[in-house]
């Protein structure tokens, strides 16, 4: 406990001079001014869909703020986005010692980071998430960066950032869809490295506890970015539901992010795995079946980045708990998305 009696967890990043803390917990937002130096210029990035009072309450703590609100949506991860900050940050004078802010869930912190690694070859990073997606993955561990050419995360850096201050209050406003939305990434970590943590997901209620998944997700994380910060190897964990999830999120057919991770995590299980996983995807309210177009995801798959000459990496698991990383073509990654019920 160290913000007046209200519990904050901390959790610390060991990347050598990279080294940073990641805070969860009430009221971070309003003390942040006590774990990040704000006595500075500051370039305070949010978007249309976050409350805008969130971004104004860090503002009131900065020395020389700057507000820049995106508008809401993948579309602000652009070379456009990534314009307007390296433009606001120019316009106002910002020296390599001041630093950039991000208010907001994933497309802002990807974008807001970019930006912090390349104005000035580098300004400081901070990052306060906003949706429980963004406090659970992409806060921490240093990928920040933009679309481009129709290619997701095509073009970016690794940029950790300073401090990530993750406030357990700025997510009571979203919507369920949303919270469940971020908790697929949370069972994404549990299966992968947990059992216990994975547990909670099909004992406890999940909403109930949410400062506790976020801290045991991000445990998960750091674990995996400390070994790997670069995804040499180990990080392609993270990836797990991720390489059909991609191709189904690819056909826009309006499901969140981890709606698509959920329902690509199921053929890379085994039965016994699948079931439990199954059970606690509809107890979430995710979803568990699709009817889509499953040539046209193949497809999307295959172009897909991480794909080299019609192979891909691919996480399975097979206990709950642990995983393995395999190589596998396009005639296995057929019959998998045909295992998709719907
Ligand atoms: N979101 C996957 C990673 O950070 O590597």
């Amino acid at each position: 406990m160290d913000n007046e009696g209200k519990i904050v967890e901390k959790l610390t990043v060991d990347l050598g001079e990279n080294r940073y803390e990641v805070r969860v917990g009430e009221g971070l937002l309003d003390d942040a001014g006590k774990y990040l130096n704000l006595d500075r210029r500051v370039l305070v990035v949010t978007d249309d869909g976050v409350p805008a009072e969130y971004a104004e309450r860090l503002a009131r703590q900065c020395r020389a703020p700057e507000i820049v609100t995106l508008p809401q949506g993948e579309g602000s991860k652009s070379l456009d986005g990534l314009s307007r900050l390296l433009h606001a940050m120019k316009e106002k004078n910002f020296t390599r010692k001041d630093c950039v802010c991000a208010v907001g869930g994933g497309v802002v912190g990807d974008l807001s980071g970019f930006a912090a690694a390349s104005y000035m070859r580098g300004v400081d990073f901070y990052n306060l998430p906003t949706t429980v997606l963004s406090c659970v993955d992409s806060s921490v561990g240093g990928k920040t960066g933009i679309n481009f050419d129709g290619i997701k995360n095509l073009v970016g850096a690794f940029k950790q950032p300073k401090a990530v201050l993750a406030d357990v209050g700025t997510l009571s406003t979203l919507p369920p869809r949303q919270v469940a939305n971020g908790l697929a990434e949370a069972v994404k970590m549990a299966l992968t490295f947990d059992e216990a943590f994975f547990s909670l997901f099909e004992k406890g209620n999940p909403e109930e506890n949410l400062p506790e998944i976020l801290c045991r997700s991000i445990a998960c994380k750091i674990k995996v970015v400390e070994q790997d910060e670069k995804e040499q190897g180990l990080r392609r964990v993270l990836n797990f539901g991720h390489t059909l999830g991609h191709g189904i999120e690819s056909l826009g057919l309006g499901l969140y992010h981890g709606e698509c991770v959920a329902l690509g995590m199921l053929p890379m299980c085994s039965e016994e795995v699948g079931a439990r996983l199954r059970a606690v995807l509809k107890r979430l309210k995710l979803p568990t079946s699709l009817s889509f177009d499953r040539e046209a995801a193949l497809e999307a798959v295959l172009h897909d980045k991480k794909s080299v000459g019609g192979a891909v990496a691919a996480v399975f698991v097979e206990s709950v708990g642990s995983f393995e990383i395999r190589e596998i073509g396009e005639d296995e990654l057929r019959k998998r998305l045909l295992s998709i019920e719907g």
